[in-house]
């Protein structure tokens, strides 16, 4: 049981489960294994802008509300992602013909309403995901950068904080999100700019670390060096999206014991780094995804990956892998 063995840990930390709102029925294999098992829960899509978002000021929260709802009934942790990212503009905002200033106060009211709607129901919101190129060094040429310009992150973080104090909950938690930074450190160094700026302005809280991760990569130390600089920084750390890859090269047609036992080995070094951290760092770790045959990983059109992976805790069967022992030994 992670979920009792992470509780009774001298500086316990929320494990995390990215989840859909039609796993969550009463008695479902999902919902039993989120009770026993999971203390926080991520929406793997449903609370991203172009799920909530349908026209300007209009909102369906019909299937997020179920996903909060579902966490507070059953002393879940609800950590909200994502409120800005690229790769979720709803249509009439990437169409919206107004000029800059009218982009940035539709953004501005999308936050707003979005923090507010949710206040003292979500514990934690990611403001802003993956801001940073994959080339490092720049800021990823999005349709918020060219609309609102370099400061666009800071100011949706102000946005999110003024929408919660206003609201009442002081206790919001505001993360700032990304993948790739432990082995890629120009990217590294760019997003811990980006977090320097955010700490002078007071803003943010945390970091989230994706941690899309192979058996092979990143290294245990490229790990802790990232981890440790935002340990540095004073930022609560949330190992946000983690699953971790054994045929990113399509080299195995079916799940060997050699990767299944490789695998372990990755997730158990990874409890082992996130477990030693501070406690005044720690917040979660999630893992994205329940089932391997539900993993977004195979899927991805820009992780081009050619074939199968199991990259989770529990097979097809809802059965538990050795990744999950292993994650239990890294306690
Ligand atoms: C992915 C989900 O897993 C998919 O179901 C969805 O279709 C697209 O998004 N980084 C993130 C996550 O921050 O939101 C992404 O999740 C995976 C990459």
């Amino acid at each position: 049981f992670l979920k009792v063995k992470v509780n009774k840990l001298a500086n316990p930390f929320f494990v995390g489960m990215a989840i859909k709102a039609s796993q969550l029925t009463n008695g479902s294999p999902y919902d039993i294994i989120l009770k026993n098992e999971f203390s926080s829960i991520s929406a793997e899509y449903e609370m991203k802008m172009d799920q909530i978002s349908t026209a300007s000021g209009i909102y369906n929260w019909t299937v997020a509300d179920k996903i909060v709802a579902y966490g507070n009934a059953n002393n879940i942790n609800v950590h909200g992602h994502a409120l800005v990212w690229h790769n979720s503009v709803p249509q009439w905002l990437k169409d919206f013909s107004g000029t800059d200033a009218e982009f940035a106060a539709e953004v501005k009211k999308y936050i707003t309403d979005v923090v507010t709607h949710y206040a003292g129901k979500v514990k934690s919101w990611d403001v802003v995901n993956e801001a940073v190129d994959d080339n490092g060094g720049t800021m990823r040429n999005t349709i918020f950068l060219q609309r609102m310009g370099p400061n666009y992150v800071k100011d949706c973080f102000q946005w999110a904080r003024a929408a919660a104090t206003a609201a009442g909950d002081t206790s919001l938690l505001l993360f700032y999100n990304d993948y790739a930074t432990s082995a890629n450190t120009a990217k590294q160094d760019k997003v811990f700019s980006l977090l320097d700026d955010l700490k002078a302005a007071k803003v943010i809280d945390g970091v989230g670390f994706q941690m899309h991760n192979t058996y092979l990569s990143p290294t245990k130390a490229q790990i802790e060096a990232d981890l440790n600089k935002a340990v540095a920084k004073g930022l609560k750390i949330h190992v946000s999206e983690l699953d971790i890859q054994v045929n990113q090269f399509n080299d195995i047609s079916t799940f060997t014991n050699e990767r299944r036992l490789a695998q372990k080995a990755k997730y158990k070094e990874m409890v082992k780094i996130y477990n030693a951290l501070p406690a005044a760092n720690k917040y979660a770790l999630t893992i994205w995804g329940m089932r391997d045959n539900e993993s977004w990983i195979p899927y991805n059109t820009e992780l081009n990956h050619p074939g199968n992976d199991w990259p989770l805790l529990y097979d097809a069967n809802f059965a538990v892998k050795s990744s999950h022992t292993g994650f239990l030994e890294g306690l």
